[in-house]
């Protein structure tokens, strides 16, 4: 069975991102012909604590929140690296990320130099009344491009251009074609390859101790070529 998981950034109770996912799921569940299980999270079922700044994450690999359960990044976090296609929906608050989608993103910061979600699908959705919506998508798409999620086009709706049913189901059928693509290699973006290649030069000769450089090692990173090249290692090792 094939698992999408989306993460909706506003607690609003009458959330338009919210409706909007749930309509794009009930499209996903009614086109695909095989079985599909789609979680959606937002922060009213799903708590996660603000980063505590100690960064020792990059340097450890443990998320001391997520260690201490208490609040609920080991499930999420789980979710996101397991699942087939990743969502990221958020709406434009004062021209960004919406606070909660950002905790999530400064929780997942380190994930950016280890590519821990190498050849992952995903889809960005934004709404905003009309401006800013652009610098949200895009943000979204630099971090998690690091973390080697491969996006098809974004999703945007805003008070002007309310979705109708066929850009409802066209994105639910690109959900669904990438979800039967899933044994196949995604191209990187350029920016991520080239993040693979600075990452590269600076952790071969890194002290293998700390986290990132070990990662890289432990998981053959160095070996590859390219960060396409270790997509297709990665997908290799998932089949
Ligand atoms: C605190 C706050 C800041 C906002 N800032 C912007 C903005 O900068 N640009 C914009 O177009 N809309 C802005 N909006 C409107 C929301 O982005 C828009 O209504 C969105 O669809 C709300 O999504 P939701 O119903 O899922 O919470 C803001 C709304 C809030 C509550």
């Amino acid at each position: 069975m094939k698992k999408v998981v989306a993460y909706v950034g506003s607690r609003n109770k009458n959330s338009s991102t919210l409706k909007l996912v749930s309509s794009i799921k009930d499209a996903v569940l009614a086109i695909s012909s095989s079985e599909i299980k789609f979680n959606i999270y937002t922060p009213n079922n799903c708590n996660i604590m603000p980063d505590d700044g100690s960064a020792s994450a990059f340097k450890t690999g443990v998320d001391k929140i997520e260690e201490a359960r208490i609040d609920d990044s080991l499930q999420l976090k789980k979710e996101i690296k397991d699942c087939d296609f990743l969502i990221l929906a958020s709406p434009t608050y004062a021209h960004a990320v919406s606070g909660d989608m950002k905790i999530l993103i400064d929780r997942i910061t380190y994930w950016n130099h280890i590519f821990y979600l190498a050849n992952k699908p995903g889809q960005i959705i934004v709404t905003a009344s009309g401006n800013g919506f652009l610098k949200v998508a895009a943000y979204i798409r630099q971090i998690l491009e690091n973390c080697g999620v491969v996006f098809c086009d974004d999703v945007i709706q805003t008070d002007s251009r309310i979705l109708s049913d066929i850009d409802i189901t066209n994105s639910a059928l690109t959900i669904v074609n990438q979800l039967n693509l899933s044994n196949e290699v995604f191209v990187p973006s350029a920016g991520a390859e080239a993040n693979f290649q600075h990452l590269k030069a600076r952790y071969i000769n890194s002290n293998k101790s700390f986290f990132e450089p070990n990662y890289w090692k432990k998981h053959g990173m160095f070996e590859c070529e390219n960060l396409k090249e270790y997509f297709q290692k990665v997908l290799g090792e998932k089949k």
